[in-house]
C-alpha cells in the first residue's frame, strides 16, 4: 500500500470507530447524554463537518442538549438528516417510527428534524404539544404534487374507490383520503382494507410496488414522484452490481420499477437496518435510497461496507430538503421556538382519522 493510502487508511479506520462509538440504540432512541459522533467520515464533502469546526459543534450539541431539558422538549430526526443532526437528537426513525414518537411524547415540546409533512403530521396526531420545525425551507417536492383540488379532481372521476395517501402529504390531502400509509405499512395498509377499489397517491413508484404485491386490489396510482428516488436508473446499479458482484441490494421503494426489480430487498429505511442483519455473510451493501441513511448503517455495522446505488455519494440521491436543517437551526428553534407548526382545526380532524387508522395496521418492514 502506498504511504499517503496506508495513512487514509488508517485515518479512515479510526475515525469509524470513534463514530461507532454510538450513542444510540438500536431501535433508535438516544442511549446516553453524549454526542462523541458528530463527525461523520463518510458524509460528502460539502455535508461532511470540518476538523477544525468540531469544537464548535459540541458546543452547540451541549447547548441543544441543554436547552432540551430546560424546556422539556424531544428531538426527532429522520433518518436522511445530517449525522450531527442525528446525534444530537432523542429519536431518529423512519417516517412511521418517527409519527409513533410524536403521538406518544410527554414532552411538551417536539423538535423535528426531517420536512414540513413530517413535523405537520406530528402535529396532527399530538395537537396538545408545541411541534417547531427548525428550518421552514424544508418541504417536499412529492408532498406538493398532489394539492386538495387535484385530489378532489380525481376522487369525482373515480368516485367508487378508497383513497390511500402516502404520508409523503399535505395535511389538507391527508383529510380528503380514507387511510394514510408510509413506505413500512403501504402493503398491509392496502390489504387491511376491505374495499377492491383503491386511488394511491401521490408517488407512483410506492403505488406500483404495493399494486404487484396486492394484485387483488385494483389500484389507480397517481403520477406524483420523489425526484430523489426517481432520478435513479437501474444501468447505474447495474454498473454498481458489476463493481462490487457479491453486494446484497438494498432500495426503497420510492424508487423505480426498474431499480427495485434488481433489490434483494425493498423496504423502509429503518427497515434496512434489519435487512442488513438478514445478510450476515454480505461484507458489501449497494444503498437505493439518500445518502443520510449511510451514518446509522456505519455505526450499527462498522465492518459493512455500504456504497450508494448511484455510484456518487451526494450527487444524485441527495434530498435538499432533508439538509436544510444544521446545528444552529436546531439550537435557534429551541431558544426561540421557531418555527410553529399549526394546523386548522377541521383540517387536522380529518387528516387525524386518516393518520391513525394507519397507525392501527402493522408495520411491513
Ligand atoms: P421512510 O421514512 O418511510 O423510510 O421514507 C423515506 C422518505 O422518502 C421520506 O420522504
Amino acid at each position: 500500500m502506498l504511504p499517503e493510502r496506508s495513512a487514509a487508511f488508517a485515518e479512515r479506520r479510526k475515525n469509524s470507530r470513534d463514530a461507532a462509538m454510538s450513542t444510540r440504540n438500536s431501535d433508535g432512541t438516544r442511549a446516553s447524554g453524549e454526542t462523541s459522533a458528530l463527525r461523520a467520515p463518510w458524509e460528502p464533502l460539502p455535508w461532511r463537518l470540518a476538523e477544525e469546526d468540531l469544537e464548535t459543534a459540541q458546543r452547540l450539541a451541549a447547548e441543544i442538549r441543554e436547552l432540551a431539558a430546560k424546556k422539556n422538549a424531544v428531538i426527532l430526526a429522520h433518518n436522511y438528516q445530517l449525522a450531527r443532526v442525528q446525534e444530537v437528537a432523542d429519536f431518529v426513525g423512519d417516517s412511521l417510527g418517527l409519527s409513533l414518537r410524536a403521538r406518544e411524547t410527554a414532552a411538551d415540546i417536539i423538535v423535528f428534524c426531517g420536512v414540513h409533512f413530517m413535523a405537520e403530521s406530528a402535529k396532527i396526531l399530538n395537537p396538545g404539544k408545541k411541534v417547531l420545525l427548525p428550518s421552514l425551507a424544508a418541504g417536499c417536492s412529492l408532498a406538493d404534487s398532489i394539492t386538495a383540488d387535484s385530489l378532489r379532481e380525481w376522487k369525482a372521476r373515480y368516485p367508487d374507490h378508497v383513497v390511500v395517501t402516502y404520508i409523503n402529504s399535505s395535511a389538507e390531502v391527508k383529510a380528503l383520503s380514507d387511510i394514510c400509509c408510509t413506505s413500512a405499512n403501504a402493503v398491509s395498509v392496502v390489504r387491511s382494507l376491505p374495499e377492491r377499489k383503491i386511488l394511491f397517491t401521490p408517488d407512483k413508484n410506492l403505488g406500483n410496488w404495493v399494486k404487484k404485491r396486492v394484485p387483488e386490489k385494483e389500484i389507480v396510482v397517481y403520477d406524483g414522484v420523489c425526484p430523489t428516488h426517481d432520478v435513479l436508473r437501474s444501468a447505474s446499479v447495474r454498473r454498481q452490481r458489476g463493481l462490487y458482484p457479491d453486494a446484497v441490494i438494498l432500495a426503497h421503494p420510492e424508487c423505480r420499477e426498474d431499480v427495485v426489480a434488481l433489490a434483494d430487498e425493498v423496504c423502509s429505511t429503518t427497515g434496512m437496518f434489519d435487512a442488513v442483519a438478514r445478510h450476515p455473510e454480505a461484507k458489501t451493501f449497494i444503498v437505493a435510497t439518500e445518502w443520510g441513511i449511510i451514518h446509522r448503517l456505519k455505526k450499527m455495522y462498522p465492518d459493512k461496507e455500504f456504497v450508494m446505488a448511484d455510484g456518487c455519494i451526494g450527487c444524485r440521491l441527495h434530498c435538499p430538503y432533508m439538509k436544510m436543517i444544521d446545528l444552529p437551526q436546531v439550537r435557534r428553534s429551541l431558544e426561540e421556538e421557531v418555527f410553529e407548526i399549526e394546523v386548522p382545526q377541521d383540517i387536522a380532524e380529518g387528516a387525524r382519522r386518516s393518520l391513525e387508522r394507519m397507525l392501527a395496521v402493522k408495520r411491513d418492514s
